[in-house]
């Protein structure tokens, strides 16, 4: 017998929200987008009409009509919600970074694992096929020394509907690429144990990892790149020779539905560890809270 739908919540009403979290939640077998929560009752209202879910101002009472969260507002929003949401038995889809802080983010590891909620957090990049495969494909290979990756965004472009307040304000692209790009060279290269890192121009990042085993990269984000902004672009390189990584997909649908799916299979068989979990999450914020530490410091010289 089939069992009944995992029914879903989702935190957030923005641009994200609506194009990406909403439609897929609310079409992805086995999952039911129930209740949407938002500080705008009304854009809540709105974007729950259109997806046939019912509109919550009541946090409480929303966390009462379902079984798993997903989250689309800005990190140090989501982390104090999905913390409670965590203690209340949900499980968490999670936006990248997890948190803006490291203490937000340890709070939240521990209340996911105390109540024993599966969660999965969103890097686009671990979940695309393709990106997946090439994954599959290198990593079956030993002898890896480095890698270089690149992601020239264009989100700080007045006319990008990813313009928001955090990313402005608090996050510029070491909070919002970052996490994207340290998760991917982690998964090839391994776990990243220190980085250092230095900034450019605008929000321009360089960062210097150093991977467990030996291993070492080089990463630049920025989401000043303007109109010609080229997006990802990276290669590793070592005995095998030199492997470039493959372009991301722009259609967010496609890995956002596979890391639901596999929240949702997680949930329901009752175990709580996925390779990109809010443990992951939290380690990826580690690296990138480190590093903005030490851009900080540079700065105030
Ligand atoms: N994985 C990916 O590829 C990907 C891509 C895009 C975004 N994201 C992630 O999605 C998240 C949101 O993205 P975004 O910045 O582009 O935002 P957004 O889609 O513009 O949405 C922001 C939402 O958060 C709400 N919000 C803002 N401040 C709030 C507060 N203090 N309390 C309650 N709600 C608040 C906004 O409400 P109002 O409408 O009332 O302002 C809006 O509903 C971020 O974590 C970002 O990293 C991930």
């Amino acid at each position: 017998m089939t069992p009944p739908p995992l029914r879903f919540g989702l935190v957030g009403t923005g641009y994200w929200a609506r194009i990406a979290h909403a439609p897929v939640l609310a079409s992805t077998e086995g999952v039911e987008l129930a209740a949407v929560w938002g500080r705008n009752p009304r854009a809540a209202a709105e974007l729950a009409a259109d997806f046939h879910a019912t509109p919550h101002e009541d946090l409480a009472t929303f966390l009462d009509a379902v079984d798993g969260v997903a989250f689309a507002v800005p990190p140090d929003v989501q982390a104090p919600i999905a913390t409670r949401a965590a203690r209340a038995g949900k499980h968490l889809l999670l936006e990248k970074p997890i948190a803006l802080s490291e203490a937000d983010g340890d709070e939240l590891v521990e209340a996911a694992e105390q109540n024993r909620v599966a969660s999965v957090v969103f890097f686009t990049l671990r979940f695309q096929p393709h990106m997946r495969a090439w994954l599959a494909d290198v990593t079956a290979r030993d002898g890896w020394l480095g890698g270089v990756a690149a992601w020239f965004g264009s989100s700080l472009l007045e006319s990008s509907p990813f313009n928001t307040p955090w990313r402005r304000q608090k996050g510029g692209a070491l909070w919002d690429l970052g996490p994207h790009v340290v998760s991917l060279l982690w998964a090839v290269l391994g776990p990243v144990i220190s980085v250092t890192a230095d900034a450019g121009p605008e929000d321009v990042v360089h960062l210097v990892l150093h991977h467990q085993g030996g291993p070492s990269s080089v990463a630049t984000v920025t989401q000043s790149g303007g109109q010609g902004a080229r997006g990802f672009e990276g290669y590793i390189w070592g005995g095998p020779g030199q492997a470039d990584v493959p372009a991301p997909a722009d259609d967010p649908a496609v890995p956002l539905r596979i890391a639901l799916t596999e929240l949702a299979q997680k949930a329901r068989s009752g175990q709580t560890g996925h390779p990109c979990d809010v443990r992951f999450g939290r380690d990826v914020g580690r690296v990138l809270a480190a590093a903005r530490r030490q851009l900080d410091e540079r700065a105030a010289w």
